[in-house]
C-alpha cells in the first residue's frame, strides 16, 4: 500500500532531484549567482543600550530600520547556553521518528501549536522546501500546555528561550520607539496583551537548490522579527533591488521590521522582502519569533508621526485581521500591506 508522506523530510530522504511541485517557473528561481555579498547588514552592539552611550545606538538602530529594515545584534544579553539549548532540541525535534512529529501536523495556519511543512498547503500552487513547527509564547501559561513534550527537555527550554527572546523584542521596541521620536512606551503600549509566536524552521538538503526556495521573497506580518539560525547560511534579504546573503554569526540574532512597524511608523520603516534559499549538502535550522499585537489590539500610524507633509498611509485595523489575510493569501511579493493602504480609489 502506497503512503502518503505529509512532511517534507520523509518525502525526500534520499531523493536525487526535486519532485515537480517544488520546481519553481524559470521568471522566478533563486538565481544565486547574482547575489550580492557586499555591504553585510549591519551589526549593532546593544552593550551601549544600558549607559550613556544610549543615543548613538538608538540612532544606529533607527539608520539601520530606515535603510535596510534589517540588522543584527550583538551583547544582546541572552546567554550562550540558553541560545545553543534551544538550537539543539529543534535539531532533535526534527530528528524524531515520522510517527512522533506526525503527533502535531496540521493544516489549518489558524491552530496555535502545529507541525506543518511548506507554507500554506491548501492555498499554494507550488511548495516550498521546509517544514516547520508554529507555536505561541505569549501568555506561556495559555499556551505550554499545548507543546510538545518530546523530546522531553522541550517544554522547560523553549519557554526559558521564549522569555529570553520576549526580553529582548521589549528592549529592542523601546529602543525603535526612541529612534521614531516617540515615548520610549509608546509602541509597547500599542500592541493590546501582547503577542508572541515563533517558528522553528527545518530546511533538508534539497538536491537541486537552483530550482526551488525554503521560502520564497516575503515580508513579515508582525511587528518585528528576532531570528535565530544554525551556522548554515540561507537567509537573504532584499537591497536596492539586488538579493544579499545574511551569513551566519554566531551567537547573534537577526531582527527585521515587520508590516505593522511600517504601519506604525508611517512608511519610515520599511517591512523588507527577504527568502530563504537551500543548499544541497547540510539541513539548515533558523527560528524565527515573531514579536505581535495581541488579536484584538489596533494598529495605526504614531499621530506623533502625522503632519500636513506626513498624512496617514494606512487605515486603523485589528491585528487578527491582518493574520488571517496574511496567511489566506499566501507567500507574495506584493505585500498584505497595500490592503490596508488609504488611497485615493479606496478612501
Ligand atoms: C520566516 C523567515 C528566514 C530563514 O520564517 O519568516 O523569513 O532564514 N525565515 O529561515
Ligand atoms: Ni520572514
Amino acid at each position: 500500500m502506497a503512503t502518503t508522506k505529509q512532511l517534507l523530510s520523509d518525502l525526500v530522504s534520499g531523493v536525487s532531484s526535486v519532485p515537480s511541485n517544488y520546481i519553481r517557473p524559470i521568471s522566478d528561481r533563486p538565481n544565486i549567482d547574482e547575489v550580492s555579498l557586499g555591504n553585510p547588514i549591519p551589526l549593532i552592539d546593544l552593550q551601549g543600550l544600558d549607559g550613556s552611550n544610549r543615543s548613538d545606538v538608538v540612532k544606529e538602530i533607527g539608520q539601520a530600520c530606515q535603510e535596510y529594515g534589517f540588522f543584527q545584534v550583538k551583547n544582546h544579553g541572552i546567554p550562550e547556553e540558553v541560545i545553543d539549548k534551544m538550537l539543539c532540541l529543534s535539531r532533535d525535534f526534527f530528528h524524531l521518528p515520522e510517527s512522533e512529529r506526525m503527533k502535531n501536523y496540521s493544516d489549518d495556519p489558524m491552530k496555535t501549536t502545529r507541525l506543518s511543512t511548506s507554507f500554506n498547503v491548501k492555498t499554494e500552487k507550488v511548495s516550498n522546501w521546509r517544514d516547520f513547527l508554529r507555536i505561541h509564547c505569549h501568555p506561556l501559561e495559555d499556551y505550554i500546555h499545548e507543546w510538545p513534550t518530546n523530546p522531553p527537555s522541550f517544554r522547560e527550554d523553549v519557554a526559558e528561550y521564549s522569555k529570553n527572546a520576549r526580553g529582548l523584542a521589549l528592549t529592542l521596541l523601546e529602543a525603535i520607539s526612541e529612534s521614531l521620536g516617540l515615548d520610549r512606551d509608546y509602541i509597547n503600549k500599542a500592541l493590546g496583551k501582547h503577542g508572541q509566536h515563533m517558528a522553528i524552521n527545518y530546511y533538508p538538503p534539497c538536491p537541486q537548490p537552483e530550482l526551488t526556495y525554503g521560502l520564497p521573497g516575503h515580508a513579515d506580518p508582525n511587528l518585528i522579527t528576532i531570528l535565530l539560525q544554525d551556522n548554515v547560511p540561507g537567509l537573504q534579504v532584499l537591497k536596492d533591488g539586488k538579493w544579499l546573503a545574511v551569513p551566519p554569526i554566531s551567537n547573534t540574532f537577526i531582527v527585521n521590521i515587520g508590516d505593522q512597524m511600517q504601519v506604525i511608523s508611517n512608511d519610515r520603516y520599511k517591512s523588507v522582502l527577504h527568502r530563504a534559499i537551500v543548499n544541497s549538502n547540510k539541513e539548515r535550522i533558523s527560528i524565527p519569533t515573531f514579536y505581535c499585537p495581541s488579536p484584538d489590539a489596533v494598529t495605526l500610524p504614531a499621530p506623533h508621526l502625522i503632519n500636513d507633509h506626513h498624512p496617514p498611509l494606512y487605515r486603523n485595523f485589528a491585528y487578527s485581521d491582518y493574520y488571517k489575510k496574511f496567511w489566506n493569501r499566501g507567500l507574495a511579493t506584493e505585500t498584505c500591506l497595500d490592503m490596508f493602504k488609504i488611497t485615493t480609489s479606496n478612501p
